[in-house]
């Protein structure tokens, strides 16, 4: 099928994505407290051969050159994220004016080179302060974190439109909260599933927070997923792949609709109970004006006797011959048409629209150039099961690409590059990689006879 991007409309947003950590540096610049990412990666052991952001992209000096870049590139929509400690050092009371000027500036020369902000509010860089007592457990983060979203909005109401509350609360409660491999580090089942209760609450909330400031605003929040399939036709391999299911896609979208927790499909998460106060079953419930949907591949799940609570194994796509990224993440672009299909298949959602999708594959400099052409392959496959969706009849509406830069990716540091620009961490050199040059000539192409207004995709 070949397609143009007028099949999409003239209404479809195209963009790309960042998030604070990941690009700004400038970690104790001009006030700002530390975050729990500052303090796990800045210990010995936690993330590849001790990384961290300290500087990373240094998109805190750089934003000006990033933001022109990127208006070069013809990309009209930029998603990036708020860091919360830059604005509240202490995470409540006293504001950092320097980090609101930070975020003005950002914010202010999009607009004057007609790229529009999209704010996410929490991409999991939590004030360190707050972490002392009890972070994401502590029942609290719900008051400290709608006082951090209204002093968002008081400070960039006025020019921002859209709005994410939180970025991916799965992967911030599992990695963060049950298997301590990212920040904070904590293990343990309570520990996760206390994150996962006032998560959820915080992302009905942050979302009322939003509306109640500016009504006319879009909000959402987003979500992981992956298309989970089981490894064998086998009832104890398809209860697997439903209790996985379970947790990694419908965890925090089904309280947000109004369903409650997947209790009936995990058992386990009845335990959810223990911290659940009288009235929060509404309190969870809100109605968004988006969903974003962030999906990088899809997962083949088995039975396991010896993976305690979940009683499930992802059968590693290394082990399956097939095609992977250098995450070692399989490349399966249907997955992507399966969970626009399946967060539409929720009552009530107004429109679908993917926050993050992209590839890391170990990119090459070569005289200034970097020919990434699996990305390049990676993005049109995946953007034709978008249109393969919305043709179907589901609203999406949008699509991001993770990410515009290269940056640090978390516990993995920065072996694997997910930009459409390459970023030498050392001189902060900036390279358009192939594939930014063609998302770049994509998203402006009209249906002529330009080479790039026609994709060929397999
Ligand atoms: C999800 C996260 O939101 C983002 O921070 C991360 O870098 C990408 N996916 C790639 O793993």
């Amino acid at each position: 099928m070949n397609y143009t991007k007028e099949d999409f409309g003239d209404d479809f947003k195209w963009g790309v994505s960042t998030a604070a950590y990941q690009v700004e540096g400038a970690h104790d610049m001009d006030g700002k407290g530390a975050s729990i990412w500052d303090v796990f990666a800045n210990t010995p052991g936690r993330t590849l051969d001790n990384q961290h952001a300290n500087e990373t992209c240094d998109f805190y000096h750089h934003y000006a050159q990033d933001i022109a870049l990127m208006s070069a590139m013809n990309i009209p929509n930029f998603r990036f994220s708020i860091s919360w400690s830059r604005i509240l050092p202490n995470g409540t009371g006293t504001i950092n004016y320097k980090g609101i000027e930070f975020y003005n500036k950002v914010i202010n020369f999009c607009l004057e080179l007609g790229i529009e902000p999209w704010i996410t509010l929490y991409h999991w860089d939590l004030p360190y302060e707050l972490e002392k007592k009890g972070g994401w457990t502590n029942r609290d983060i719900i008051g400290w974190f709608c006082d951090y979203v209204a002093v968002c909005m008081k400070a960039f109401g006025d020019r921002v439109k859209h709005w994410m509350v939180l970025n991916e609360p799965l992967v911030f409660t599992g990695a963060g909260h049950f298997l301590g491999i990212h920040a904070p580090g904590k293990k343990g089942l309570n520990n996760f599933l206390a994150a996962t209760h006032h998560a959820a609450l915080c992302q009905a909330e942050g979302g009322r927070v939003v509306k109640d400031f500016l009504p006319n605003s879009k909000v959402g929040s987003t979500f992981s997923c992956s298309y989970i399939q089981p490894y064998r036709q086998t009832e104890r391999d398809y209860l697997a792949a439903k209790r996985v299911d379970a947790l990694v896609n419908r965890l925090f979208i089904e309280p947000l609709v109004g369903k409650g927790y997947p209790v009936k499909d995990f058992k386990l998460l009845q335990r959810l109970e223990q911290f659940v106060k009288a009235g929060d079953e509404s309190r969870l419930s809100f109605d968004m004006d988006f969903i974003g949907v962030q999906n990088y591949t899809r997962e083949i799940v088995a039975y396991s006797y010896y993976k305690p609570f979940i009683w499930a194994r992802i059968v590693p796509a290394t082990d399956r011959m097939v095609d992977i990224t250098a995450m070692k993440w399989e490349v399966y672009p249907e997955c992507i048409y399966e969970m626009l299909k399946k967060f539409d298949s929720y009552k009530n959602i107004k429109e679908l629209i993917v926050t993050e999708n992209g590839a890391a594959f170990p990119d090459v400099v070569v005289d200034d150039k970097v020919y990434d052409h699996q990305r390049t392959k990676y993005l049109q496959q995946h953007i034709k099961q978008v249109l393969r969706a919305k043709r179907e009849g589901i609203n999406v509406s949008g699509y991001f690409v993770w990410s515009f830069t290269d940056n640090f990716e978390w516990a993995e540091g920065y072996q694997p590059r997910f930009g459409l620009v390459h970023v030498d961490f050392k001189t902060q050199k900036r390279i358009v990689k192939s594939s930014g040059k063609w998302y770049g000539e994509f998203v402006k192409s009209r249906a002529d006879n330009s080479p790039w207004s026609i994709v060929n995709s397999p």
